[in-house]
């Protein structure tokens, strides 16, 4: 994001269409088109709350969305997290939760999110660079960890932070970035029932290292960089945290980070977007296309500062 320019993707990059068809993911959604006229608004709702929102879009190609990455620890090429991660060992992981909770230590894997209900959703992924994937994940619902480790009421925002361990992750002995890579949501984002800690992708339990493994945060209507990955620190504060991107460049890179096609990078428009695997833009949707999960968090503020 430094480095690139928004939609310098190779030609060799934009692959024919996949043979993936996520099956489920399309019986789901012709299932519940065809049943549309009978379901009341709640039921409606809670059908795009299982990520059916998505069900215009195909499924981008599993191989372009493990080969296409942006994983600054890995590498700031897009196709370097792939292979400079291919080696990584995620397990066994450990997450450290601090700050206001009742719960503070450190949590295994297992303690962290095993026997939590697993969700299958199929998201629309808008990267702040000006393309777009449409990714099945798989993982739990954030809110679901937060209830289990039970912040205080003073808790207002919850920071995630990625591993720092320059010898397993080779892109932090450059500091192209401020290591670790932290990120943030305040707590009413953090409790939505889109926002994700995924464990997998595209039907399979583990997440590929390149994608985040073994835990990514999946926020569906934020721009990509807020999706932070392999993330070992999970800190809830009453003061809104310091991000990575926004410290590098805070002119560019908000806390907020909703998908608005409205407001310009300062280098690029937001209006439209490639679709990896298309070669057509298509006109980015205000929050994504999330507004009826997500807008009613954000009345009273003021949209064109939201970045
Ligand atoms: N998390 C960490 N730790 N480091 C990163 O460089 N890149 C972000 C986000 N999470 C990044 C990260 C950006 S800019 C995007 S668009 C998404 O991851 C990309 O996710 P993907 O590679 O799984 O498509």
């Amino acid at each position: 994001m430094l480095i690139r320019r928004p939609d310098d993707i190779p030609s060799s990059d934009i692959t024919p269409e996949s043979v993936y068809q996520n099956r489920r993911q399309f019986v789901g959604a012709a299932g519940a088109l065809a049943l549309g006229t009978v379901l009341s608004p709640s039921a409606l709702k809670a059908l795009s709350d299982t990520g059916l929102g998505a069900q215009d879009d195909k499924v981008t190609p599993e191989e372009d969305a493990t080969s296409y990455n942006n994983f600054y620890e890995f590498g700031t090429d897009k196709e370097e997290p792939k292979e400079l991660a291919k080696d990584f060992k995620p397990m066994p992981w450990t997450v450290q939760v601090e700050g206001l909770v009742k719960k503070p230590r450190p949590y295994s894997y297992d303690e962290l999110v095993g026997k939590l209900s697993v969700v299958d959703r199929t998201y629309r992924m808008r990267c702040v660079e000006a393309w777009s994937m449409v990714i099945p994940w798989r993982g739990v619902m954030l809110r679901d960890v937060i209830n289990r480790v039970e912040p205080l009421p003073s808790a207002k925002f919850v920071e995630f932070t990625t591993l720092f361990d320059p010898r397993r992750m080779p892109g932090q002995r450059s500091p192209v970035l401020p290591w670790p890579y932290k990120e943030g949501l305040r707590m009413d984002e953090a409790m939505n029932s889109l926002t994700l800690l995924a464990t997998g992708m595209y039907g399979k339990s583990q997440l590929p290292n390149q994608n985040g493994a073994p835990l990514r945060l999946v926020t569906p209507w934020k721009y990509g960089f807020k999706g932070i990955k392999s993330i070992v620190k999970i800190r809830f504060t009453d003061k809104m945290p310091n991000t990575t991107w926004n410290d590098a460049n805070p002119s560019e890179y908000g806390f907020f980070a909703n998908v608005n096609p409205q407001v310009d990078h300062p280098r690029w428009s937001q209006a439209k977007e490639r679709r990896i695997g298309e070669f057509i833009r298509r006109p980015t949707l205000m929050f994504n296309g999330y507004a009826d999960q997500v807008a009613s968090m954000y009345s009273g503020m003021d949209l064109r500062r939201n970045y």
